[in-house]
């Protein structure tokens, strides 16, 4: 039976028979400023939420599968079937083949509270999540870079080009400055709140990135220009950030917002956001992710989030979350730390 391996490898391995299952967690993430100009070689700066977390149970296939039928947001694989992989499939493959185990399959229960392809890094944070369950299954230590590694090769698959700012926040413990696919912890100096709100519309990384290498691939000239003013933004708005600026980096947010709608990502229901939250009082807004859908990230003062959170659903917005920038200080990121208030759908 194919999925004897496991078992036989676990018990030949250790005196210990070792877990039935194992278990793992990651979390959403946010980019402040960088998506898509980062894959042509800007830094981007991006946090974890772990509002918004994954949990995923691996179990040999040998012990069945659960009958029960999955809630909403979940899903279920296991290594080495046929059909296209999705990307947390490709990233635990790749580790049951690095640790030689490549002939054993595992069956992957993967609870994901992120909403789907809304530019949150729900792939990256699923694969990081899976691997980490199959890990533990295994009773394998993965190093943080190793990790990164297996949930890029995921991301490789979802998103055509990943650029690795998603593996890397998805699996951070605070804020980053991602640049070249070297990640450094990043200090917040700042008080004040992020607001976060789903368009409700799906959109596809994949489809986003092509768009815009397109778009900068027509003028090459306007293309360096576009990218040296992108990289000037994020670089004040992490000194914003440090700082505590709260106005100055409403103001860069706006700027790259600018420069993602002449990129092409932004819509018509992205831009009613950033303008309703601009009227409510929000310091700056911009889409977050890839865009053609997917969220809209707003920066308030703390006092004003709950009037922004309803301007936003007001207008159209599905669901907000409100994040208070002292939470997103790595000593105050960890899964029991306290989640962001969630808000009412509509
Ligand atoms: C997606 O969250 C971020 C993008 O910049 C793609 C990437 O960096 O891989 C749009």
């Amino acid at each position: 039976m194919n999925g004897h391996p496991v078992r036989e490898r676990i018990r030949h391995n250790s005196t210990d028979p070792g877990p039935v299952a194992g278990v793992g967690h990651s979390y959403a993430k946010a980019i402040l400023l960088g998506e898509h100009t980062v894959v042509h070689g800007t830094p981007a700066i991006a946090f974890p939420l772990p509002a918004l977390p994954v949990r995923a149970v691996a179990r040999p296939a040998f012990a069945g599968t659960e009958a029960d039928v999955l809630a909403a947001g979940h899903f279920r694989f296991r290594t080495g079937e046929a059909g296209s992989a999705s990307g947390p499939r490709v990233a635990v493959e790749e580790a049951l083949r690095r640790w030689g185990l490549g002939d054993d399959i595992v069956d992957v229960v993967v609870e994901c509270d992120i909403p789907l392809a809304r530019g949150l890094g729900s792939s990256a944070a699923c694969a990081g999540a899976a691997v980490r369950a199959v890990a533990e299954l295994y009773g394998r230590a993965v190093a943080p870079g190793t990790l990164y590694e297996l949930v890029q090769c995921g991301e490789q698959v979802a998103h055509g080009r990943a650029s690795g700012i998603d593996a890397s926040a998805v699996l951070a413990s605070g804020p980053i400055w991602f640049h070249e696919g070297t990640a450094r912890p990043m200090t917040v100096g700042l008080d004040a709140a992020l607001v976060i709100a789903d368009t409700g519309v799906p959109g596809s990384t994949q489809h986003a990135v092509a768009g815009v290498r397109r778009v900068l691939d027509r003028d090459r000239a306007a293309a360096d220009r576009l990218l040296a003013e992108a990289t000037d933004l994020i670089t004040a708005a992490a000194t914003d950030l440090s700082g505590g600026h709260a106005a100055a980096l409403g103001t860069t947010m706006l700027a790259f917002q600018r420069l993602l709608t002449e990129l092409g990502v932004s819509t018509p229901h992205i831009d009613t956001l950033v303008t309703a939250a601009l009227d409510a009082g929000a310091y700056g807004a911009k889409l977050t992710g890839a865009g053609l859908g997917g969220c809209v990230l707003a920066l308030t003062a703390t006092d004003l989030a709950p009037a922004v959170g309803t301007a936003l659903r007001r207008a159209g917005a599905v669901r907000t979350w409100t994040v208070p920038t002292a939470s997103l200080r790595s000593d105050a990121l960890s899964l029991s730390a306290s989640r962001p208030e969630r808000e009412t759908h509509r």
